[in-house]
């Protein structure tokens, strides 16, 4: 019998903590052959390569390069690209039975678009969440995404109602739980025995960890500058580690803040950090800064408080159980929040169900055994 013939697409970091588990759970399965998809949307050593390899994931069958661009040319790229690898495994007669897709990102998104309309059906991990806010390109991105999947495997109660009010039908949605939780689970062990802390000469319980990304934050000055300005008087007494994705780095430089922030003391900058390292970090620190969706989530988990620099989230859930506190982009905010940490006065919340660390496994058994 023709084995079931998966394409998986990964294009940007945080699509890999999704897929890894994934495919180890399809692993077992010997009538499934798991083809592997990079689009190349995250290049860098440190936003890729690294993840593959701390997260024991194969290298990619298939690699795209599509590299960086607006996100039209992104997208059309993948677009193009993608239907090429689906369109030449028709010509050799080994067609894809299905796509899978995991995440928000544009990658995600144009994977989607190509396989749909070539009629390969597609599954969509993490499929409907919403923040209702259409200035995010991640937004649009879901939305595209789970209109023409038509299997939308879903994280969190919230996704199911969203596309349940979508007007999707209840055949296509199972609840399934949270694959990027799978992963934390599955390294946090392997997290706690690296030397991050020490190299770093912090002490567990003992410091911040801030990342910053999102263009809503990162790209206008008079909004980075009194995030920054807060985090910097913070570092003072709480020591801050800030990875900074590459973004991040050139509006700091270009906005003239990189002084302030190197004056800083208490503020350890890095380049972005290997999965292991960073949650070597995550895992023990006393508190999260961030605008980044993923994290959001693994705080919840982890028991850290986690300040998201964001006015919405499409995670309801961390602020529903208490595990996320939304401070948008205002500097008050974020400082009083950060203070009643300090203090010891801010409340934390507890963790959902199906975030077990057994949601690929779920997802495994849908794919393969239809339930
Ligand atoms: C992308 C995702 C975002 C996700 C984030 C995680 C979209 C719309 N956004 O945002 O949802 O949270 O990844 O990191 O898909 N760059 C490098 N090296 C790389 C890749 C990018 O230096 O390997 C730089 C380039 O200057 C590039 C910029 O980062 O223009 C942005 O990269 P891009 O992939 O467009 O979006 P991210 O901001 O990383």
């Amino acid at each position: 019998m023709a084995k079931l013939r998966l394409a998986c697409i990964v294009g940007a970091r945080p699509n890999l903590m999704k897929m890894a588990p994934l495919l180890r759970a399809l692993g077992p399965y010997s009538d499934v052959e798991a083809v592997l998809i990079h689009t190349g949307q995250h290049y860098d050593k440190n936003l890729s390569d690294v993840f593959f390899e701390q997260l024991e994931m194969p290298r990619p069958d298939v690699t795209l390069e599509v590299g960086s661009g607006s996100h039209a040319v992104q997208t059309a790229r993948v677009l193009e690209r993608f239907e090429g690898v689906l369109v030449e495994a028709d010509r050799q007669g080994r067609p894809f039975d299905r796509v899978i897709v995991v995440g928000d990102v544009n990658s995600t998104m144009a994977a989607t678009l190509a396989a749909a309309k070539l009629n390969v059906p597609v599954a969509h991990v993490e499929a409907g969440l919403r923040s209702f806010d259409r200035t995010m390109p991640e937004e649009i991105n879901r939305i595209v995404t789970d209109a023409i999947a038509d299997l939308l495997l879903v994280s969190e109660p919230a996704g199911m109602e969203n596309l349940r009010r979508e007007g999707h039908p209840e055949e296509h949605l199972r609840l399934v739980g949270n694959v990027m939780i799978d992963t934390l689970k599955f390294m946090l062990p392997k997290a706690r025995q690296c030397d991050t802390l020490a190299k770093m000469g912090l002490e567990p319980g003992k410091y911040g960890v801030v990342t910053l990304h999102r263009p809503s934050n990162v790209d206008a000055a008079e909004t980075l500058r009194p995030i920054l300005d807060v985090l910097v008087d913070v570092s003072e007494s709480l020591p801050v580690v800030f990875p900074i994705h590459p973004r991040t780095q050139e509006r700091i430089k270009r906005f003239g803040l990189a002084e302030k922030m190197d004056s800083a003391g208490g503020m350890i900058q890095t380049e972005p950090l290997g999965y292991l390292e960073f949650l070597a970090l995550t895992s023990q620190a006393k508190v999260i800064v961030t605008d980044s969706g993923g994290l959001q989530e693994e705080s919840t988990v982890l028991g850290i408080p986690c300040l998201t620099a964001r006015p919405n989230t499409e995670r309801p859930i961390t602020v529903g159980q208490g595990t996320s506190t939304l401070v948008g982009n205002d500097a008050g905010k974020l400082r009083s929040c950060l203070a009643s940490v300090l203090d010891g006065t801010y409340k934390q919340g507890t963790c959902p169900e199906l975030w077990d660390g057994q949601a690929a496994e779920r997802i495994a058994r849908v794919l393969v055994e239809g339930s």
